[in-house]
């Protein structure tokens, strides 16, 4: 398989999405709640991914869909596939529902085992596109981007996001535990509203770290392949690369900070 070709198509579609948002945002939105208040779809989400499906459909149809919105199925359009698209039309779906610009449209191509070969991150109205394929390196806007070069934990600026089951979660699983405990290691914490988002600032430099628990393949494994390809390590709380791309479990560094993020998480 060509993996630019598959990477091209992704980064199509990925802009086509941002044409159908951008006139939708800073309007009005019609938001349905869907498991619970912190949880919500709103009219964007869909309208995004069906102008994703389309172009993946065209381009490859052999292949097979996992979307947030659903509308390919968990359990519909060729999930038995060798290899399946992870969708999710907008991640930062507060964001958008809120006009604030931290939204980004995130598209993996992935093989079974759920290894990213193809990673798109886009920000519409930021205007920057996040590319990656397995062996052929990360791009911001077609520019090569790397991991920050940070050493110390003291120097260090990361991310992470709360469950959307947060009210229903222990201290320790609905991260205000690690929260606290990273913001006295580190210089300061961001809580930018989209995984997808954030995993690119790593894989761009722009963050250290992120972690975070209880995502979805769809939210981080097209920002794992871009930190994967700019020199980064992504995996779970245990230091285990294959259990993070589930999102049941990430922590992303810029490789340097990997062991110290660890430590923090663990104590
Ligand atoms: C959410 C974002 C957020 C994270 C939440 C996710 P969504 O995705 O990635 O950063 O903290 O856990 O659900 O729902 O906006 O696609």
């Amino acid at each position: 398989m060509n993996l630019q070709t598959v990477r091209s198509a992704a980064e199509q579609a990925a802009l086509r999405a941002g044409e159908v948002l951008r006139p939708l945002f800073d309007q009005p939105h019609q938001e349905q709640i869907k498991s619970n208040i912190y949880d919500v779809v709103t009219e964007g989400d869909l309208a995004a991914e069906a102008a994703i499906l389309p172009v993946l459909k065209a381009a490859f149809p052999q292949f097979g869909f996992v979307s947030e919105e659903g509308a390919a199925g968990f359990s519909g359009d060729g999930v038995g596939a060798e290899f399946l698209w992870h969708i999710d039309p907008i991640d930062g779906t507060t964001n958008f529902a809120n006009n604030i610009p931290f939204f980004s449209i995130s598209i993996a191509l992935a093989d079974q085992a759920l290894n990213p070969l193809v990673g798109v991150v886009y920000m519409p109205i930021l205007g920057e596109l996040f590319s990656a394929a397995q062996g052929h390196g990360a791009t911001l806007n077609g520019k090569p981007i790397h991991v920050s070069g940070t050493v110390d934990m003291k120097r260090a600026v990361m991310s992470s996001g709360f469950p959307t089951a947060r009210h229903t979660l222990p201290e320790d699983q609905n991260n205000l535990k690690q929260w606290r405990d990273m913001l006295w290691a580190v210089r300061d914490l961001r809580r930018f509203g989209s995984a997808a988002l954030d995993l690119a600032y790593v894989a761009c430099g722009r963050l250290d770290g992120f972690w975070e628990r209880h995502i979805h393949s769809w939210d981080c494994l097209a920002g794992i392949c871009l930190i994967q390809e700019a020199g980064g390590t992504v995996t779970d709380y245990h230091g285990v690369p294959e259990r993070a791309l589930t999102g049941a479990e990430v922590v992303a560094s810029n490789s340097l900070l990997h062991a110290g993020m660890l430590d923090v998480l663990h104590g």
